[in-house]
């Protein structure tokens, strides 16, 4: 059991707390001291002496002296987990991860979620504490991380993952996130008609440890079950989206998601080849042209050279029925691969894409569709996999 200490003046909250904690409560102290608001160093250091595991600031203390205490708690006191409860806004939340704050609660927050926040806080503490990194292979939801990557832009990647996250949605268990690394002209958000507050673009410019909660703030719900990462809003900041910030949403998420699709831009680039790092399938795109082929064949002898030999490798073929003197049995002798699902070419799918809702649930029945389904099964265990096709995509 972690000790607690509760920075407020509000005993409502510490009724609740001491609640969520049950009967261990008295690991829990309450501080109530004007020192918070004159001297942050000072009320920190005060804190600390009291050997606290967790320290709770707020509610009803003012959000600057709370982050100027977590602040001086982050540069003297790394070892105490601090966690803020306040209103939890995007902007709170920048604020509150520059400062070192490890989570943000709202004051509403039942016994649950603060007996949650706590677990979760002081887990994180001993991993860090045990020099345990997050990916040392222990996976526990076995989270499914698809990487999509085609050699050539428009090659149907994006008309590919969005179908494929919506139909995961609606048919996996558990949630499903997407994210865009076509970090200069990802166009998922208008493939599925989100229109984000947030994007990886944001999310780079956060300083410091971003927490699972916080990263849930940065994606766009689209529905209950998927959520998306979405591309930043202009190729410049595309451009300050470093490879760490994609190690660490996906190293994230992998908690969290039972499948995680990546949506990538043409090639292999430093974000994608960052992704590629934590996949656990990927799926090669192609077309019917010879060098839309040849392109491919070379990119995975690059990703061969690179010693990505634990991933599953699945190949599809997009616009396949396309009458261009090559067939898909012949494009999958020249690539090298069996191919898993051939997505005819469909008028729908690009109309679909330009209404912001994919082809799965604008025209379930076409073809296209029925081919982006079969491509979701390959991710799921088979007592998931629907006995016949059902059209329960239309939201
Ligand atoms: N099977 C298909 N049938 C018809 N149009 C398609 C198909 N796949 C993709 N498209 C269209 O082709 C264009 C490029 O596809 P997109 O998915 O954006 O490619 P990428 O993400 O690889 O650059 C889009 O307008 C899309 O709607
Ligand atoms: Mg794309």
């Amino acid at each position: 059991m972690s000790t607690v200490l509760l920075a407020t003046s509000s005993l409502a909250f510490e009724q609740r707390t001491r609640r969520a904690l049950g009967s261990t409560n008295g690991d829990l102290s309450r501080y109530d001291s004007e020192v918070m608001y004159l001297d942050a160093l000072a009320a920190a250091k005060d804190m600390a002496s009291r050997n606290p595991h967790v320290i709770l600031i707020g509610p009803n203390v003012a959000v600057d002296a709370a982050l100027g205490v977590a602040q001086a708690l982050d540069e003297e006191h790394p070892e105490i987990e601090v966690v803020l409860i306040a209103d939890p806004t995007p902007d709170l939340w920048q604020a509150a991860l520059r400062s070192g704050v490890r989570d943000v609660l709202t004051p509403e927050a039942g016994d649950d979620e603060i007996r949650q926040v706590i677990d979760r806080v002081t887990e994180a503490a001993q991993r860090r504490l045990h020099n345990l990194v997050a990916d040392s292979g222990v996976d526990t939801k076995k989270a499914k991380v698809i990487c999509v990557v085609a050699p050539k832009g428009g090659t149907g990647k994006t008309a590919f993952t969005t179908n494929l996250s919506v139909a995961l949605a609606a048919l996996a268990e558990d949630k499903v996130a997407l994210i865009d690394l076509d970090l200069q002209f990802g166009d998922v958000q208008s493939g599925l008609g989100l229109e984000p507050e947030h994007t990886i673009g944001d999310l780079a410019k956060v300083q410091g440890g971003v927490t699972a909660t916080a990263l849930k703030v940065f994606m766009t719900p689209r529905g209950d079950k998927l959520h998306v990462l979405c591309a930043p809003d202009t190729p410049a900041e595309g451009e300050e989206v470093r490879d760490i910030t994609v190690e660490k949403v996906l190293r994230l998420l992998k908690d969290d998601f039972s499948h995680i699709v990546v949506d990538t831009s043409a090639g292999l680039t430093e974000a994608t080849l960052a992704a590629m790092e934590y996949a656990t399938d990927f799926v090669f795109m192609c077309d019917l042209s010879v060098s839309s082929l040849q392109s491919l064949r070379k990119v995975i002898d690059a990703i061969d050279m690179l010693g990505f030999d634990q991933p599953r490798r699945h190949f599809v073929v997009n616009r396949s029925d396309a009458k261009v003197g090559i067939t898909p049995a012949e494009a999958a002798e020249l690539v090298g691969l069996e191919i898993d699902v051939e997505v005819p070419y469909s008028r729908a799918v690009a109309l679909s894409m330009n209404h912001g809702q994919p082809v799965v649930e604008a025209a379930p029945k076409s073809p296209a569709a029925r081919s982006y389904v079969s491509a979701a099964q390959l991710f799921l265990p088979e007592p998931e996999r629907p006995a016949k096709r059902s059209f329960f995509f239309r939201r």
